[in-house]
């Protein structure tokens, strides 16, 4: 069997690429991993390895090269569909589980902002006795959420819907959870991802419409409306005490707990008096 020398191959057509785009190789060389990973797809192939660099010198982001995300250790199909799921989120995942454990099942969850799907499938495949409904404002996210369920055999209800518009005649959710877009150009994970990383994401997804926490708010007004007194789990990334502050003031008859399991997972808590 040919099995290619992926190392000397990519090393090769990496050094040919530095010399032949040396500009667009300063403002971002191609880190060690990524490479590793795009020669590992491009098997062998010369020409498929050139092209995915020259996307990836262009910024198109890894996941959308490879057409896929590994998140919490499971393969998902990732494309132009969907926002490219940040690997911090699986403290969201995390923050969900714990708060499922030393409930009694069945447990009925929403996730606001279900994207590609990766955190629900996963809390579908890792905690029994839970139920998710998925809302997406972007139909073309649903339907790439619902090819990633069928993937992964779990019964994921997916709704196009802003916010809770379209949630219908369901029961009220025990828990709503999610990681709604936030922040703005200079609140990022780190280096590793610019700015621009996000900006190359479906325009309903990366940044709100008003302030760095107006989709938070938002949904805070949207879960009052209708009465719900369920439990809120927000991902709040990197964002400062101050924002988080403003989020807080608008739960006003809420209880708010901020989880930081790690310096760039801030997740709050809210829930009822
Ligand atoms: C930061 S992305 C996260 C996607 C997914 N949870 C993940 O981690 O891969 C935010 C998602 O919220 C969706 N979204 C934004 N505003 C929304 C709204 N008002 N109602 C429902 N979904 C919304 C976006 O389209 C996007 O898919």
């Amino acid at each position: 069997m040919f099995l290619p020398d992926t190392q000397s191959f990519s090393a090769d057509i990496t050094a040919e690429f530095a010399r032949l785009y040396p500009a667009a190789w300063a403002r971002q060389a191609i880190p060690a991993d990524e490479l590793a990973l795009l020669a590992q797809a491009a098997m062998g192939n010369g020409n498929q390895f050139r092209r995915f660099l020259k996307r990836r010198l262009h910024g198109d982001p890894v996941a959308y090269i490879l057409g896929h995300v590994t998140f919490a250790g499971r393969r998902f199909t990732m494309d132009r569909r969907a926002y490219v799921t940040d690997p911090e989120t699986v403290h969201l995942v995390g923050a969900v589980r714990q708060w499922a454990s030393p409930r009694q099942g069945p447990l009925y969850a929403a996730e606001v902002g279900v994207g590609a799907g990766a955190l629900a499938i996963t809390l579908l495949l890792e905690v029994p006795d839970l139920r998710i409904t998925g809302l997406e404002l972007d139909d073309a996210a649903a339907a790439l959420c619902r090819e990633n369920a069928a993937h992964h055999g779990v019964a994921l209800d997916v709704v196009e819907s802003d916010l809770f518009a379209a949630w219908g005649d369901r029961p009220a959710p025990d828990l709503i959870y999610g990681d709604l877009p936030w922040g703005d150009d200079t609140t990022l994970y780190g280096q590793d991802r610019d700015a621009d990383h996000y900006h190359r994401m479906p325009p309903t997804t990366a940044f709100p419409l008003s302030g760095r926490t107006g989709a938070h708010q938002d949904l805070i007004m949207a879960v009052r409306d209708r009465g719900w007194a369920a439990h809120i789990l927000l991902n709040c990334g990197t964002l400062p005490d101050g924002d988080i502050a403003d989020v807080v003031a608008a739960a006003r008859d809420m209880q708010a707990r901020l989880l930081s399991p790690a310096a760039t997972a801030r997740i709050l808590h809210l829930f009822p008096l």
